[in-house]
C-alpha cells in the first residue's frame, strides 16, 4: 500500500514536471528568437540564401532547425549561426545579436562582409567566432577580445585587416584555435602563453616582424610563413644583436650611480646608529621591506625598547632583553590550522602599503615562507580591556564560512591593534565596481554581481547566526569590505568589531553609525547591516558611489535610495542599471527584482523594513535569468566544441 503510494505520487511528480517542461518549451522556443532573426536579417544585404527565415514558422524544433544556417539546442533556443557562402553583406550588427541570448557560435565564413571589424565583444559568452575568408579591413584596438573569456575558437583568416595582432587575444586562457592568416597584420606578434598550447595557430602571410615570442617557438615554420621579417623558433636565426656601446655606457652609469646611493645611504645609517649606540637597542633585523612599511615596523622598535634598554628606569631587568623582546613581538593566533609566523617575519616580508580606510592603514606583506598576509592597523580600538579584546577576537577567529575572510591572528598594543588575515587576490568589490578600467579588470556582469549579492547575503546570515549578541553582526558593511577570490566569490571582512571598537568614534568611522536610525535616534539594531546590505546591493546593480557614505551627516536626499526612486521607473533600465553589467532582455525581471530588494533594505522606518531572514530568503529566490532554470547546465553539456567541430569545418 506504501509501496503503490508512493509510486503514483512519484508518477505525478514526474507528469508535473513534463508538463512543465513542456509548457516551458513551448514558452521559450518561438516567438522571441524568431523576431530577432528576421531583425537580423533584414539588417543585412543580398539575403537571398535566408529566404525559408520566415515568420510563418520556428527557427528551432526542439534541436531540429527549421532555418537554414540556424543551430539549435534541445530546447528549441538559437545557440549558433552559420551563415556561410551565402554572398551576404552589409553591417552584422550586433545589437540585435544581444538578444539571442543562447547563442554560443557564430560564422560568416565566405562572404562579402566588409568594413571594420563587428563589435562581437557585446557577446560575451561566445564560445567561437568564425569570419574567414571575407573583406573586413582596418586595426582591430588592442583591448578588443579583453574580458571574452569563454572564447575557444577566433577565425579572421583571409580579410585586409591591418595594425597589430590584438595583444587582449593573450588574455583567453581557452583559446585553443588562432587563425589569422592571409591579412595585413604587422609589427611584432604578441607573447601568448595559453595553458593548454594551440591546437591550431597560423599567423603567415601577413606582415609580421620580430622574433617569435617564446610561447611559440615550437610550432611549424608553416604558421609563420609569408611574413619576410620574421625570425627565430622553426624559421631562420634572428640576427644576434650585438649590444650599441652606448647602451653598455648607460648601463655602467646606472650601476655606479646606484652604488653610490647605497654608500650614501649606509654611512648615514652608521652614523646614526653610533650616534644613538648607548641608548640604543637592538633593531629589528635587517629587511627587506620597502620604506613604506616603516610605520609597521615603528611599533615592535617601541615595543621592544621598553623593556631592551638598559638606562630604562622602568625596573625591569636587562638580562631579560631578547626574551621580553621577543615576547612583545609576539603575534596571538586565533586559528590552529594556520602556520605560525611572528611579527619578525612581517618586518622582513616586502610590503606595499594597501591603502588607509577610516580606521587607519592597511598593508600587504608577502611572508618570505611563502604567504602573503594583509596587515590592518587600527588605532581607535580600546573600547575594552585587553582580556576582553582577546576573547572577542578568539570568538571572530571561531568563525568559519566560505564567505568570511577569516582574521588569521593580532597583536595587541593599548595604543593600536594590528589584525592580520590573507591576502586576497582579486581585490575588494569597490575597486571591481568604480576603478575596473584603471586596474585594467573587465567589469562584472550580472551573472557575477547576482552571485556577490547571493554570497554577502550568505555570510550576513552566518555571522547573525554566531553572533547573535551584537547589535550589528557585521556593522562595517560597504564594499570595500567585500573582498572577491579567484572565482569572484564574495568574503566579508572588517565584521563583529562594534564591541570594540572606541565608542566615541564609532559615529565617523562605521557604515552601521550611517543609518537613517543612527541619524535620527542615536540608536542601532538588528536591522541595522539589513539596510547596509541594501545600500550596498544598490551600489552594485547601479555602479554609483552611495555618498552618503563618504558625506556622513547629510540629509538623506544624498543617498543611493532616494536617488533610485527618483528615476521614473521606466527609465531605470537606461538610466539606474549599470550599463557595463551587460544583461540580455530576458535578466531584466530578475533585475528588477533585485533593485527592489536593494530598495526595500534601505526603507528608512526601522519596523517596516525587513530582517535579514527575510530578506536573504528574498535574494535566494532571485535567478539569473526569467523562468530559464538550468540552462547553463544543459548548454555546457550539448553545445559543446565537440558539437562546432562537427558542425563548422
Ligand atoms: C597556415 O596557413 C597557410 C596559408 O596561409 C597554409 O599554407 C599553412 O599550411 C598553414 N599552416 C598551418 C600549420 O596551419
Amino acid at each position: 500500500m506504501m509501496l503503490r503510494a508512493s509510486l503514483l505520487s512519484r508518477t505525478m511528480i514526474l507528469f508535473f514536471v513534463l508538463v512543465l517542461l513542456n509548457v516551458r518549451v513551448a514558452s521559450s522556443a518561438g516567438p522571441s528568437d524568431a523576431e530577432t532573426l528576421l531583425k537580423f536579417k533584414d539588417s543585412l544585404k543580398n539575403t537571398d540564401g535566408l529566404t525559408n527565415w520566415k515568420s510563418s514558422s520556428m527557427p528551432c524544433k526542439g534541436a531540429t532547425a527549421n532555418w537554414v544556417g540556424i543551430r539549435c539546442d534541445g530546447k528549441g533556443r538559437v545557440w549558433g549561426l552559420q551563415l556561410e557562402e551565402m554572398g551576404l553583406n552589409g553591417d552584422i550588427n550586433v545589437d540585435i545579436l544581444k538578444d539571442l541570448p543562447d547563442l554560443r557560435t557564430i560564422s560568416f565564413m565566405k562572404n562579402n562582409f566588409d568594413g571594420p571589424m563587428p563589435d562581437l565583444r557585446k557577446l560575451i559568452a561566445l564560445k567561437t567566432v568564425y569570419l574567414s575568408d571575407n573583406k573586413f579591413s582596418g586595426a582591430i584596438p588592442p583591448d578588443w577580445f579583453a574580458g571574452m573569456s569563454s572564447l575557444k575558437k577566433v577565425h579572421l583568416a583571409n580579410n585586409q585587416f591591418t595594425g597589430e595582432i590584438p595583444r587582449s587575444l593573450t588574455g583567453l586562457d581557452k583559446l585553443v584555435e588562432l587563425s589569422l592568416e592571409k591579412n595585413k597584420f604587422k609589427g611584432k606578434i604578441p607573447d601568448f602563453r595559453q595553458p593548454a598550447g594551440f591546437t591550431t595557430f597560423n599567423v603567415s602571410n601577413n606582415k609580421l616582424e620580430g622574433e617569435i615570442p617564446e610561447g611559440l617557438r615550437k610550432l611549424d615554420a608553416s604558421s609563420f610563413a609569408g611574413n619576410e621579417d620574421l625570425c627565430g623558433g622553426t624559421l631562420k636565426a634572428c640576427p644576434s644583436k650585438k649590444p650599441a656601446t652606448w647602451s653598455i655606457v648607460v648601463v655602467v652609469i646606472i650601476v655606479i650611480v646606484a652604488l653610490a646611493a647605497i654608500a650614501i645611504v649606509a654611512f648615514f645609517i652608521l652614523r646614526r646608529r653610533n650616534k644613538e649606540s648607548e641608548s640604543s637597542i637592538e633593531a629589528p633585523p635587517p629587511s627587506t621591506a620597502t620604506v613604506q612599511n616603516r610605520s609597521v615596523r615603528n611599533e615592535p622598535e617601541q615595543q621592544a625598547s621598553a623593556p631592551g634598554s638598559p638606562e630604562n628606569s622602568n625596573g625591569r631587568e636587562v638580562s631579560g632583553k631578547h626574551n621580553k623582546a621577543d615576547q612583545s613581538l609576539k603575534l596571538s593566533f586565533v586559528r590552529d590550522d594556520r602556520e605560525r609566523f611572528d611579527m619578525q617575519d612581517l618586518l622582513r616580508a616586502s610590503a606595499e602599503v594597501l591603502g588607509s580606510g577610516c580606521f587607519g592603514s592597511s598593508y600587504k606583506a608577502a611572508l618570505l615562507s611563502g604567504p602573503v598576509m594583509v596587515v590592518k592597523r587600527y588605532k581607535q580600538m580600546n573600547n575594552v580591556g585587553k582580556e576582553e579584546f582577546q576573547e572577542h577576537m578568539r570568538r571572530i577567529g571561531r568563525l568559519a564560512h566560505p564567505n568570511l575572510l577569516p582574521l588569521v591572528a593580532y597583536y595587541y598594543k593599548k595604543e593600536e591593534k594590528l589584525l592580520i588575515a590573507d591576502h586576497v587576490q582579486k581585490g575588494s568589490l569597490a575597486v571591481h565596481l568604480h576603478g575596473h578600467q584603471t586596474v585594467g579588470q573587465p567589469s562584472l556582469d550580472w551573472q557575477t554581481r547576482l552571485k556577490i549579492v547571493k554570497g554577502v547575503a550568505q555570510g550576513l546570515r552566518y555571522l547573525y547566526h554566531e553572533l547573535p549578541s551584537l547589535v550589528a553582526p557585521h556593522g562595517h558593511l560597504k564594499s570595500s569590505n567585500v573582498l572577491l577570490n579567484e572565482s569572484y566569490e564574495p568574503l566579508l571582512t572588517d565584521y563583529g568589531l562594534i564591541p570594540v571598537v572606541n565608542q566615541e568614534h564609532a559615529h565617523t568611522l562605521m557604515v552601521a553609525y550611517k543609518s537613517p536610525e543612527y541619524m535620527q535616534s542615536k540608536r542601532i539594531t538588528k536591522k541595522t547591516d539589513v539596510w547596509s546590505f541594501g545600500v550596498l546591493i544598490l551600489e552594485i546593480l547601479t555602479g554609483k558611489l552611495p555618498t552618503n557614505f563618504l558625506q556622513h551627516g547629510k540629509g538623506s536626499e544624498e543617498d543611493l535610495a532616494s536617488w533610485v526612486n527618483s528615476v521614473p521607473q521606466d527609465e531605470w533600465f537606461s538610466q539606474v542599471f549599470d550599463r557595463d553589467m551587460g544583461a540580455g532582455k530576458n535578466s531584466e525581471g530578475e533585475m528588477l527584482k533585485l533593485l527592489n530588494i536593494g530598495l526595500g533594505c534601505c526603507e528608512g522606518e526601522v519596523e517596516k523594513r525587513w530582517d535579514l531572514k527575510e530578506v536573504v530568503e528574498r535574494i535566494e529566490e532571485v535567478k539569473e535569468r526569467d523562468n530559464i532554470q538550468g540552462d547553463e547546465d544543459f548548454l555546457s553539456s550539448c553545445a559543446s566544441e565537440g558539437d562546432m567541430t562537427k558542425i563548422v569545418g
